[in-house]
C-alpha cells in the first residue's frame, strides 16, 4: 500500500513520524475520514471545510491548499488502484524546537499523512439485524467539535463495548443524555415518527453524514428535531440508528441489551439509508451541485 507522508509517496511500512512530533507527544493534530465511491468523494468539500475548522481551532496552518490536498488524495487512490475507499487524512502540528505545552512560537511545518483504508460495505445482515450498543459515561474532553487525533477516551469506550459483546458505545453526559457514539452520531425515532439527534455543540462532532442526512430527511418531509435525548427515552423509541462516513446509516436494534422498538431495523431508518444512498449516486453523477459551505 502506498501512502502520502510528509511530502513523499511511499510504502506504508516506510512511512514514519518523528518521536518529537507534537501529534505523538501531545495528541496535537486533527484528522478527517472521507469516503470515495468510484473516485467521487462524498461531500468531499464539506470534509475539507470541517478540516479547515479543526485546524483553525488549534491554530495549525494548512500544509498545502485544499485543492492541492485533493490532488494528493487522488494520487493515493490512483497509486493504490482503489476507486472505492476510505481515505484517512491527518495533520499534526509537527516537530517543534523544544518541548513546551504552549504552541511553538517559531513556525513549525505541519505534517500531513494520507492513508487509504479498504472500504467494507455495510453487510445486508447488519442492515436488517442492526447494531447493538451499550451506554457508558462520556469521558472525553470539552471540545469534541474539533476532530482531534487524540482518541483515547473513545478508544477505551469502544473496548468496553467489545468486552461486553456489543458493537459500539453510546456515550452519556452528566445529565443522562446521549452525546454520540464512539465514532458516529446517534439518532432515535419516536413512536410518532419524529427523528431526534443532539444539536451541534462542543459536546459532539458535527458529522458530515449527520448534516447531509438531516437535510435529505427534511427535504423528504420527515420531521427532524435537533435536541438531546435521554437514555431513558430509548425505552419508548420506535427506532434508533447511527451515521458515519464509513457506514452511512446503520440501524441500532439493542441498547444495553434492551430491544429498541421491535428489536429489528425499522422502516424510517431503512428509508433514510435509501435517501442517503441515492444522494451519493446523484452527487457522484453531478446531478447535485451543492455549493453551500459546511459550517461547524
Ligand atoms: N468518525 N462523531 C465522532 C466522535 C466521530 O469520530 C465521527 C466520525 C462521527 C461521524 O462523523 P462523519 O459523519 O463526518 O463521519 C461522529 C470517523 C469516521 C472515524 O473516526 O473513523
Amino acid at each position: 500500500m502506498i501512502v502520502y507522508n510528509n511530502g513523499v509517496y511511499c510504502p506504508l511500512m516506510q512511512a514514519a513520524a518523528s518521536v518529537q512530533d507534537r501529534g505523538y507527544q501531545f495528541g496535537d493534530g486533527v484528522y478527517e475520514v472521507i469516503h470515495y465511491t468510484d473516485h467521487h468523494g462524498v461531500d468531499e468539500d464539506w470534509h475539507l471545510d470541517r478540516l479547515d475548522y479543526s485546524l483553525a481551532q488549534l491554530q495549525i496552518p494548512w500544509p498545502m491548499s485544499p485543492t492541492a490536498l485533493k490532488q494528493c488524495i487522488r494520487q493515493v487512490r490512483l497509486k493504490n488502484n482503489l476507486s472505492t475507499v476510505n481515505i484517512y487524512i491527518s495533520i499534526t502540528r509537527g516537530v517543534p524546537v523544544t518541548r513546551d505545552f504552549a504552541f511553538p512560537k517559531r513556525f513549525c511545518p505541519p505534517v500531513l499523512t494520507i492513508i487509504p483504508y479498504r472500504h467494507k460495505p455495510v453487510s445486508q445482515g447488519l442492515r436488517t439485524k442492526g447494531m447493538t450498543v451499550i451506554t457508558a459515561p462520556d469521558l472525553r474532553w470539552g471540545r469534541c467539535d474539533i476532530k482531534a487525533i487524540a482518541l483515547l477516551a473513545p478508544s477505551m469506550a469502544k473496548q468496553s463495548a467489545t468486552e461486553a459483546g456489543a458493537d459500539d458505545v453510546w456515550m452519556v453526559d452528566d445529565q443522562g443524555f446521549i452525546t454520540e457514539g464512539s465514532s458516529c452520531n446517534a439518532f432515535m425515532v419516536t413512536q410518532a415518527g419524529e427523528i431526534l439527534t443532539r444539536p451541534p455543540s462542543h459536546a459532539i462532532l458535527k458529522g458530515i453524514t449527520r448534516t447531509r442526512l438531516i437535510a435529505l430527511a427534511r427535504a423528504a418531509g420527515l420531521r427532524v428535531t435537533e435536541r438531546p435525548f435521554a437514555v431513558s427515552e430509548l425505552n419508548d423509541a420506535a427506532e434508533a440508528f447511527i451515521t458515519r462516513t464509513t457506514g452511512f446509516v446503520i440501524p441500532v436494534t439493542r441498547v444495553d441489551q434492551n430491544p429498541v422498538g421491535l428489536g429489528q431495523a425499522g422502516s424510517v431508518t431503512h428509508n433514510l439509508l435509501s435517501l442517503y444512498e441515492t444522494f451519493v449516486q446523484e452527487q457522484k453523477h453531478g446531478h447535485i451541485t451543492d455549493t453551500t459551505r459546511f459550517a461547524v
